[in-house]
């Protein structure tokens, strides 16, 4: 474990694992969470490994932190300082797993959104206040959410103040499993073992063409070939061939 402030961050050979730690402010994202999570990023970037992201204490993160954006003007909006960071983490080379607990509202449910596949406890709401504060929902809700639930249900969230239960993010796909709170990292380390039993450039060459905007039929064929050329493809495969089923 490497100490931190605001997060709690353990360094694993194929995965990293971050758990959102600040109780007295039910995890809300500071700026000081902010450069923490710019550093796991740098991590990634340079060693790509799997991410596997959580809050302590019951809860995912109850946003940004309020107090700090009350005092922010239009230049630290224009920076992005929220939008940057999870947008940086959806470009993460491999997979990233959230494991949401309780609240993710705000920034907290961006966070979530940014991620690749999210997992849930039963008391896990997603939610995007920001309107009730002044404010818009500007570091990935108004698109992201739209993309994973449908332009219906994120003007549902968005504009109407809804809050999406568990049961109601799992029906709609936002989330892939609901499972008791006492098995959720348990059940999403397992997520990230099946990943891993996966060719880790085939992983990071699909997240990659997956998020390509608009997708385009020339990437799909030039990650292919460059996935063709990899030894990886022809162990696996004659591994196959053989009988090996993993
Ligand atoms: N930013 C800063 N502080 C926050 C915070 C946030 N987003 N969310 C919670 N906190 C702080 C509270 O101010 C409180 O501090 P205090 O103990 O010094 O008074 C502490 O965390 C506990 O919050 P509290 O509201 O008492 O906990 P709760 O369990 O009753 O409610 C929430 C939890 C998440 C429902 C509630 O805190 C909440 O609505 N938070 C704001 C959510 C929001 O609007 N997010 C969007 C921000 S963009």
């Amino acid at each position: 474990m490497t100490p931190h402030a605001t997060i709690a961050v353990e360094e694993l050979d194929d995965r990293v694992v971050v758990t959102l730690r600040r109780p007295e402010a039910r995890n809300a994202i500071n700026a000081a969470m902010i450069r923490e999570l710019h550093e796991v990023c740098a991590g990634l970037e340079e060693n790509p490994r799997l991410l596997l992201l959580t809050g302590a204490g019951g809860v995912f993160a109850a946003g940004a932190d309020i107090a700090e954006l009350r005092a922010r003007g239009r230049d630290q909006a224009l920076q992005g300082i929220n939008s940057r960071l999870f947008d940086r983490i959806a470009r993460l080379p491999m997979p990233t797993v959230a494991a949401v607990d309780g609240y993710a509202l705000g920034g907290g449910a961006e966070l979530a959104y940014a991620c690749d596949i999210r997992l849930a406890s039963p008391a896990a709401t997603f939610g995007n206040p920001e309107p009730g504060l002044g404010i818009l929902a500007a570091a990935g809700a108004t698109w992201r959410l739209r993309d994973l639930v449908g332009a219906s249900v994120a003007k549902q969230v968005l504009l109407a103040g809804r809050r999406l239960t568990a049961e109601d993010a799992w029906r709609l796909g936002l989330v892939a499993e609901v499972v008791p709170a006492d098995d959720l990292l348990k059940r999403a380390h397992a997520l990230l073992d099946r990943m891993t039993r996966s060719s880790a450039l085939a992983l990071r060459l699909t997240k990659l063409v997956t998020d390509a905007p608009g997708g385009h039929p020339v990437t799909d064929d030039l990650a292919q070939a460059i996935l063709f050329e990899s030894q990886e493809k022809h162990t696996r495969m004659d591994a196959f061939l053989s009988g090996e089923r993993s």
